[in-house]
């Protein structure tokens, strides 16, 4: 299979040789370069969903800030083109090199620098996984501002560079708004200080807002200062089985209302998601009955009983109402995290299906499962979902509802060009027809960026080429991604 069908390698992209070896040998240590080893860089050449693969001879492990500055000088100054790289999680393809880009890794760049248990403003490399982040600040009643599934693997700086959204930014808000500060390496080299910790600082642009969702396509983001919350004494997690998506708009409005300054997660997935998460994992059902929608909301507070009192209240008018058909309350910390093992294994659920066309799109609420149920239709019309020989499996639904984030997964049998062309650029214009955007959080990488267009207009993906050649006049940076190519 052609991983990247229609991309043709920049031949003005110098070919690695023996003597640029050389020199980031001498400037990284034999440890540092991982060179023409397939086994080694298989991991490095390779996307979570192994749907994308490159070809990549080279990759560099730096450990400082300065050494990520003299690598981007000397490629820069030689015309080498540069993948950088977090920790691979990332879901369109941005992370991983189409031919013979350098993948720059950040996972030796792994330090915490300082926290301010005052104003709870962390420090740290952008190589440090998000999860031995949220671990540590633990330890001192504080926790990461934001949560996901990859946490275990993905970096800050990964988080950074994609504006990850995730399971709380309902609660918690996006990393526009969390990060006060960034350490930034541009592609000439040049390391642009701005790790300021401050939460008001109105002196002139803000430019690290620029770098927070550039998926490493202007400059390498190596470190990291954020504002971080403290952690919730109280957690509850209910989950309810609802007979439509009309109900999960209720339930999710009188969630607002309800519990209010509580709330800190509302998701929701469909039937279909369910199956296919049982299809793959070992798990005890949450519940004995099966419903068509599910969501999960989660309280986050300081007071127990409090939290405790207002949750049932919420419920039991969900089910007086009869929003909701069914409920449960998780007892304890095993239970919490059982009902988050399902909402956080679609991922991977997903992964082990032999093909998944996946899709990570915004729109007004109301709009999100009419989507999902037009794909359906579209594609039982179009001769691939239906029959059991047919080529899709399965149109599957979860999401972060209090964001307006559908994830539309499409399970198939094998990647084919019909069943392509049947979804793309048809999903693309449904959700321009209804103001939304093709990539809410996952990023564009090459999975999207050529079809920035249904999202953005002319005059603004003008402004972002003009901000890419401003940074980057070589194009080394993740080149064939981001920003559209034809
Ligand atoms: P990578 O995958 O390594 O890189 C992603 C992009 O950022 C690439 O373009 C890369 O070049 C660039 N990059 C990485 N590090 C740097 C750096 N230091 N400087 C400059 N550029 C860099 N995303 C969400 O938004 N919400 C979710 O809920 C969510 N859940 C997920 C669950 C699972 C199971 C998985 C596998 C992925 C999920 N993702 C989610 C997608 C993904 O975007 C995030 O996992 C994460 O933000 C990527 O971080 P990473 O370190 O793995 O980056
Ligand atoms: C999620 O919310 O689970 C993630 O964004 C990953 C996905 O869409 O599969
Ligand atoms: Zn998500």
């Amino acid at each position: 299979v052609d991983k990247f069908p229609g991309h043709v390698r920049n031949e003005n992209f110098k070919k690695i040789t023996e003597q640029d070896v050389d020199f980031f040998k001498s400037l990284l240590g034999e440890t540092g370069v991982v060179y023409k080893n397939e086994d080694d860089l298989f991991a490095f050449n390779t996307d979570w969903m192994n749907k994308f693969r490159g070809k990549s001879q080279l990759a560099l492990k730096p450990k400082t800030t300065q050494q990520v500055s003299a690598i981007m000088k000397y490629c820069n100054d030689q015309k080498i083109a540069v993948v950088p790289q977090g920790g691979n999680t990332g879901l369109v393809g941005g992370s991983v090199p189409l031919f013979d880009e350098v993948v720059l890794s950040l996972q030796n760049m792994n330090n915490i620098r300082g926290f301010d248990d005052v104003s709870g403003v962390l420090s740290a490399d952008a190589g440090c996984v998000l999860e031995v982040l949220d671990n540590w600040l633990g330890e001192k009643g504080y926790m990461m501002p934001l949560d996901l599934g990859a946490k275990g693997s993905c970096h800050i700086g990964g988080n950074i560079a994609t504006n990850a959204g995730g399971l709380r930014l309902l609660r918690y808000g996006s990393l526009h708004g969390t990060v006060l500060g960034l350490e930034v390496v541009l592609p000439d080299g040049t390391i642009l200080d701005n790790m300021a910790t401050l939460r008001k600082d109105n002196t002139g642009y803000d430019l690290k807002q620029l770098f927070i969702g550039s998926e490493g396509t202007i400059g390498v983001v190596t470190g990291v200062s954020i504002l971080t919350p403290h952690r919730s004494k109280a957690v509850n997690v209910a989950l309810l089985g609802l007979n439509s998506f009309e109900d999960v708009q209720k339930a999710f409005t009188h969630s607002r209302k309800e519990l209010s300054e509580i709330l800190s997660a509302f998701e929701f997935w469909d039937i279909n998601a369910l199956e296919m998460f049982k299809k793959h994992a070992v798990t005890k059902a949450a519940m004995e009955n099966e419903y068509p929608f599910y969501v999960l909301v989660e309280t986050s507070g300081s007071n127990k009983d409090h939290d405790d009192e207002k949750l049932n209240n919420y419920l039991e008018k969900m089910m007086e109402n009869e929003v909701a058909q069914d409920g449960v309350v998780a007892q304890d910390e095993t239970q919490i995290r059982s009902l988050w093992a399902i909402r956080e294994g679609f991922t991977e659920a997903l992964g082990k299906e032999p093909a998944v066309y996946k899709y990570d799109i915004s729109m007004p609420v109301p709009k999100i499962y009419e989507c999902v149920e037009d794909m359906r239709a579209h594609l039982t019309q179009g001769g691939v979902l239906g029959k059991p020989d047919s080529a899709v499996i399965d149109v599957v639904a979860y999401g972060h509802v209090g964001d307006g984030n559908l994830h539309l997964n499409i399970a198939a049998n094998r990647h084919d060009k019909k069943t392509s062309e049947l979804i793309e650029p048809y999903l693309f214009e449904w959700v321009a027809k209804h103001k939304g955007s093709i990539s809410a959080e996952h990023g564009l990488g090459v999975a999207k960026n050529e079809f920035l267009g249904y999202s953005k207009s002319p005059v603004m993906i003008n402004m972002m080429k003009t901000i890419k050649n401003l940074f980057d006049p070589n194009g080394i940076m993740n080149p064939y991604k981001y920003l559209p190519t034809k």
